[in-house]
């Protein structure tokens, strides 16, 4: 067991688990000139982003957080009973408010040491780290900034480990995506790990599209943020009032996707890729996809 004499700071650890392969001056680049015109959603998350996305799981319309807060709470126990893992490895931790139930099960049950949480975000994993090295005081906090599509070697592979993918995140990649990410987690899982996956499932379109068209506006916000990012990281000059939020669902491919119309015809210069952007009137960029699952879809998944 740690030593509980260890101060709050000696017990977190935060460092950089890859160095993402694309810069985003080539991502953005390759999505703009690319028709239709896209946006990978892991830009939406700069700091901003986050907190904006943080404000939306609090939001009426937004069942997914709420829903799995429940489940969670749940099932937390028998999880932390029947299998007694040690480590909680948790992708896309953002403000890790989701994973508290799993650290009281862990806690109670006196096995856990070590938290593992992977973001793009080192300002919100220092955050977090701080808030549940406090809350847990013998807890072991290694953070990890990364790319998930880029290998993350997990530490502690002789712990019994419960590596959670919580909250859809993994709706925000294509299939493909999905496949070269789970690969990356499997590859390293000993027996005794565990994989815990948190998806949201195909329901009532009406009930879908409300949850990315908040009557607040949050998700709107949070969309146009994207512009903002770009504007800041790459020297460009986006108006984002001169874009709707547009958030449907694609029965198809079973994904809600998120767009920024244009209002206008109109053009931006990317200073620093010395690129020209035209859009006509009503052109959309895509800057997020949130797949919704099937359990044959998910089986299939992780089937591969
Ligand atoms: C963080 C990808 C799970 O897809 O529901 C919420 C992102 N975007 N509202 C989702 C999101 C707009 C969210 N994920």
């Amino acid at each position: 067991m740690t030593s509980p004499s260890l101060s709050t700071e000696q017990r977190i650890q935060i460092t950089e688990a890859n160095c993402p392969r694309n810069s985003m001056a080539e991502d953005v680049e390759k999505g703009l000139t690319n028709n239709p015109k896209v946006l990978y959603p892991k830009y939406l998350y700069d700091d901003r982003g986050s907190e904006l996305f943080t404000e939306i799981c609090a939001l009426p319309e937004y069942y997914q957080t709420r829903t799995e807060r429940r489940i969670l709470k749940a099932c937390s126990m028998s999880i932390a009973e029947n299998y007694r893992p040690t480590t909680l490895v948790e992708y896309g931790a953002g403000a890790a408010k989701k994973t508290h139930q799993l650290l009281d099960a862990m806690r109670e049950v006196g096995t856990l040491r070590n938290y593992v949480p992977i973001d793009v975000s080192s300002a919100f994993l220092q955050e977090s780290a701080m808030r549940l090295a406090e809350r847990y005081p013998r807890l072991t906090i290694h953070g990890l900034t990364g790319d998930f599509l880029e290998q993350i070697d997990l530490p502690y592979p002789d712990e019994p480990r419960l590596i959670a993918f919580l909250g859809s995140t993994i709706g925000n990649l294509t299939d493909d995506e999905a496949d070269i990410f789970l690969h990356q987690i499997t590859s390293q899982m000993n027996t005794g790990d565990l994989f815990l996956l948190g998806t949201d499932l195909v329901k009532d379109v009406a009930v879908l599209e409300a949850a990315y068209n908040d009557s607040q506006g949050v998700t709107e916000k949070f969309n146009k943020n994207i512009l903002g990012v770009i504007n800041r990281e790459l020297n460009a000059d986006f108006t984002p009032h001169t874009f709707h939020h547009h958030a449907f669902y694609n029965p198809v491919e079973r994904q809600i996707e998120i767009h920024l119309v244009s209002k206008e015809k109109q053009s931006f210069r990317i200073e620093a890729i010395d690129l020209t952007v035209e859009f006509e009137k009503g052109e959309s960029v895509r800057t997020e996809i949130s797949c919704k699952y099937t359990k044959r879809r998910i089986m299939k998944l992780l089937r591969q």
